[in-house]
């Protein structure tokens, strides 16, 4: 079986691989990613040197780079996590979020027509199904709730999905797309929420919290993401849909004051800034069928993902230095100069 794992020099791609090549030994895994500021080659180090292990740095939008890779390796499975990722960034510059989005996805599934496979596996995303409110607790996200998205990134997403759905009915294509929640762990950029606050907390720099913080996200630890889209390549049905979340919302205040009690950091350090454009409310799913049908349930409990996460940060500290003392810091100034106001 061979398996092209798309983005795997990010976050959850790298993590994806990780948990490939220990749980199927007998799988050859090629990771083709451009290697953008979220890709970082040294995060696939332990596995680099493994026989069963490719890399391949290429765009999914490179219509000549994907067809070679596959004459080249004839996967019989692709997992597509190669995208732009970033709300912030996709407010600031939507078009490259449409281009490897919705493009690069298009690009995959031609090639996965051209030379046939048997699943073609979209990574979503919850943030497709919009926001819910606050004051409707009982309210989640289902595979069947309407697409009505927020920002440019959330909805480059859905095209990509509706792409996705669009290539099974019209040309058969055997495809999956799985909607998941927030994710937090190891290898994560520092842009995003848990591991900006940690990294900032350890410098003893101002916590960023937008608006008032009350913001609610539904967090999952990766590797049971990881896991729940094993059993979807496996044994998905074709053309469905399936979300996965762990019943764990939080709102982010409370993220933040945890990092700073973990750390011993003072709560002085969290500071309210300019609120997100279009801000998300509340994410919440639904994991029902993704439970019922395919016997997936979430099996790290945040207190125990968070202390593995805040551990993994302190002693991979090599890691994330060398990505914020670089270009990292335009990006700072860019985002959080004028929001600190
Ligand atoms: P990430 O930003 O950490 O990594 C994205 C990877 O894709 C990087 O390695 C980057 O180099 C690569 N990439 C970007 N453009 C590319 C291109 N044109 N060609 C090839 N490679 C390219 O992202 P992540 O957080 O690991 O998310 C992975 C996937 O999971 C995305 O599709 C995202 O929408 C989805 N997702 C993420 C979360 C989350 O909480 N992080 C939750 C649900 C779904
Ligand atoms: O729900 C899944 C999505 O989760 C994924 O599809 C996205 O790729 C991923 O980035 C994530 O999107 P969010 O926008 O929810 O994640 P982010 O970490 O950017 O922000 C989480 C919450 O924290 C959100 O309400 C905004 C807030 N926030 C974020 C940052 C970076 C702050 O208050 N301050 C910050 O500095």
């Amino acid at each position: 079986m061979t398996v092209i794992v798309t983005g795997g020099a990010g976050f959850i791609g790298s993590n994806f691989i990780f948990y490939m090549l220990k749980e199927h030994p007998s799988y050859r895994i090629v990771c083709l990613d451009k290697l953008t500021y979220a890709g970082n080659i040294k995060t696939l180090k332990p596995v680099m040197e493994q026989e069963k292990f490719r890399f391949v740095c290429g765009d999914i939008c490179g219509r000549e780079t994907v067809y070679r890779l596959f004459e080249e390796e004839k996967p019989d499975i692709v997992v597509n996590f190669a995208a732009e990722t970033h709300v912030d960034r996709s407010i600031d510059s939507p078009s490259v979020f449409l281009q490897t989005n919705i493009m690069g996805t298009a690009v995959l599934m031609d090639a996965c027509r051209k030379y046939g496979i048997q699943r073609y596996h979209q990574v979503g995303t919850d943030e497709v199904y919009g926001d819910l409110p606050l004051d409707k607790p009982n309210l989640f996200f289902t595979e069947t709730t309407p697409i009505h998205t927020s920002s440019p990134y959330s909805s480059s997403k859905a095209g990509a999905d509706l792409l996705v759905l669009a290539y099974h009915r019209t040309y058969g294509l055997p495809v999956t797309i799985s909607r998941c929640s927030n994710n937090y762990g190891p290898y994560q950029f520092p842009e995003k929420l848990i591991p900006l606050m940690l990294i900032n907390a350890l410098n003893d720099k101002p916590l960023p919290v937008y608006g008032e913080g009350i913001n609610v996200r539904d967090w999952l630890y990766v590797e049971d993401h990881c896991k729940a889209i094993d059993l979807v390549i496996h044994k998905g049905k074709d053309g469905e849909v399936y979300n996965i979340g762990g019943h764990n919302e939080m709102r982010n205040i409370d993220i933040v004051r945890l990092i700073c009690k973990e750390l011993k950091k003072p709560e002085s350090l969290i500071t309210y800034v300019k609120d997100r454009a279009g801000h998300d409310m509340r994410y919440a799913i639904d994991p029902t069928k993704i439970h019922s049908e395919l016997g997936w349930l979430p099996e790290t409990k945040f207190e125990n993902g968070i202390q593995k996460t805040i551990s993994w940060y302190l002693e991979n500290r090599s890691w994330w230095e060398e990505i914020v003392s670089g270009e990292y810091q335009e990006y700072y100034q860019k985002m959080y100069g004028s929001r600190f106001g």
